[in-house]
């Protein structure tokens, strides 16, 4: 009910009757007057005058069930959400609720956090998830692919993430290929894509993603490379407030249309020119961190596979995202 009166009180920026409330609620008065109460104590600013009604002045920066949900513009991904104060990891969160969900239909699903004890990153590292900083979530998908094409989801994630953080912020974000955005060359989101497949058929995935809000600092062993939404916007807009619910429903609508057509045409194709045009290593030489053997070469962008090309003196090498990174030969970048 909380998420329908959100919305409702954002539809126009005036007062609402409690009547007209009840009415499309299909609820009593004292309901209506003790949820309106329960968002006020969470830090929603709303005014009622007699005779006219409830209209919302001001919401605090809260991840919460309803204030994502009555955020979320999305035909199918979001529904449902599940919304933890506090978990050890979205990421492990939306494998338990794959795995005991078996048969029922759950490609869509999200699990948002608004802090994580365990938050993983890649390569068995740790990922900073202290509460109310950032966005820790996962979504959960069901893809009818091979699990060869599976790779591309985490750039199709990126393209998302980074349109969503540049709609919503008017940031200029970047992608480091295949899984982090950058901002003025620091690490602002990461994200880490796991699957359970048999031979040729993928049980599910989850795509989970961390993006630095609020954070001031960072631990040491970051400080350096990592940076924060808040902390590019002090430079440019002094003012400006991020709402991490507003900026997780753009992101999941971005990612819902993307994602549609990757699974129509099984690759990056249609979106291949948006990508390269984001992508931070065009250009730039990179020394690729392959199990396999390490080299350096000049990277030119994607391919519709989402492999990176990149052009050593012996010819331009594909590179799949699988088990790979890039580093910039001077740095992170
Ligand atoms: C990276 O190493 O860059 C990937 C980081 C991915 C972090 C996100 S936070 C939400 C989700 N849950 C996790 O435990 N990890 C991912």
């Amino acid at each position: 009910m909380k998420t329908k009166i959100l919305q409702m009180l954002r539809q126009g920026n005036h007062y609402i009757s409690g009547q007209e409330l009840c009415e499309s609620l299909g609820v009593s008065r004292t309901a209506v007057w003790k949820a309106i109460k329960q968002l006020k104590e969470a830090g929603y600013e709303i005014d009622s005058v007699q005779n006219r009604g409830y209209r919302l002045v001001s919401t605090p920066d809260v991840l919460s069930q309803s204030e994502i949900e009555s955020r979320l513009n999305t035909k199918w991904m979001g529904h449902p959400v599940y919304y933890f104060n506090e978990i050890d990891s979205t990421n492990i969160e939306a494998k338990r609720i794959a795995e005991s969900m078996e048969g029922i239909e759950i490609s869509g699903a999200v699990v948002v956090a608004d802090m994580q004890t365990s938050g993983r990153g890649r390569r068995g590292r740790n990922w900073n998830s202290p509460r109310g900083s950032g966005i820790f979530f996962t979504v959960l998908l069901k893809p009818d692919i091979t699990p060869a094409n599976a790779p591309m989801l985490t750039l199709v994630k990126a393209l998302a993430t980074a349109k969503g953080i540049a709609e919503t912020t008017g940031l200029t974000p970047y992608i480091k290929w295949p899984n982090d955005i950058v901002i003025n060359g620091k690490k602002v989101v990461g994200i880490l894509t796991e699957m359970s497949v048999q031979v040729d058929y993928i049980n599910y995935i989850v795509v989970g993603t961390g993006i630095n809000v609020h954070q001031m600092e960072f631990p040491e062993e970051i400080a350096k490379t990592a940076t924060s939404l808040d902390l590019e916007l002090k430079q440019t807009y002094k003012d400006f407030s991020i709402s991490r619910a507003q900026l997780l429903g753009n992101i999941l609508e971005k990612f819902e249309y993307y994602y549609e057509i990757y699974l129509e045409t099984q690759d990056v194709s249609t979106f291949m020119e948006e990508y390269n045009a984001l992508l931070v290593n065009c250009n730039r030489k990179v020394r690729v961190l392959d199990p396999l053997g390490e080299f350096e070469g000049t990277a030119l962008g994607i391919n519709s596979k989402g492999e990176l090309l990149v052009e050593r003196k012996d010819g331009i090498v594909k590179v799949s995202s699988g088990e790979v990174s890039v580093r910039g030969i001077y740095g992170y970048i």
